[in-house]
């Protein structure tokens, strides 16, 4: 069976699946990076540049293929998903989110090649390849396909719901903010 093939098969039988299913879903897929020919050069001047591998209603695949820039801070909407390291490593920090205020740090950690992570639904957290001397390139398995993505700048202090064409980093485009929120600085954490 074809990539591609076996891709359609695997994920055309998900139906809103739980985040056991999904890792299931990555684990049957076993993709490698020898099986991802035509990656997605990096763009410069932003953290990554993706290619969709597949989507239907319920599930998108993607890969990454990232710059020596970091991703803005950024939850998934309303989906979630898992992230699987193909090559190098990846610095991901995630954050604790605080109302109508900037998220804050809670704790960043070094995923290594192979390396599955789980992003629960608004969760917020952002990625950055940890060292320059290698390539990082990512593989994201995400349910249902992501729709109004947050990205944060904590230099603006502000939130910004992105259109789907943007990747997490500040939009560059006007077209691609669909709503700017201006946070405060030293909210409280949600209780
Ligand atoms: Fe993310």
């Amino acid at each position: 069976m074809t990539l591609t093939s076996k891709v359609k098969t695997v994920l055309d039988s998900l139906i809103s699946p739980s985040k056991a299913e999904l890792k299931d879903a990555l684990l049957q897929l076993g993709i490698t990076l020898d099986d991802l020919a035509h990656l997605p050069e990096p763009l410069k001047g932003l953290p990554y540049n993706r290619k969709l591998l597949y989507k239907n209603k319920e599930v998108e695949l993607l890969v990454m293929n990232w710059s020596q820039l970091e991703c803005a801070p950024h939850d998934h909407g309303n989906s979630h998903g898992w992230i699987q390291v193909l090559s190098g490593t990846s610095l991901n920090t995630v954050y604790e989110i605080r109302g109508n205020g900037l998220p804050a740090e809670l704790f960043h950690e070094y995923h290594h090649k192979g390396k599955f992570y789980y992003a629960p639904k608004k969760a917020v957290h952002k990625m950055m390849k940890a060292s320059n001397h290698t390539d990082m390139v990512t593989l994201h398995l995400y349910s249902p396909p992501i729709t109004g993505m947050i990205v944060y700048d904590f230099q603006k202090c502000a939130a910004c719901v992105v259109s789907d064409d943007c990747g997490a980093w500040w939009p560059k485009e006007q077209s691609q903010k669909v709503k700017e929120i201006q946070l405060m600085k030293n909210a409280a954490p949600e209780e």
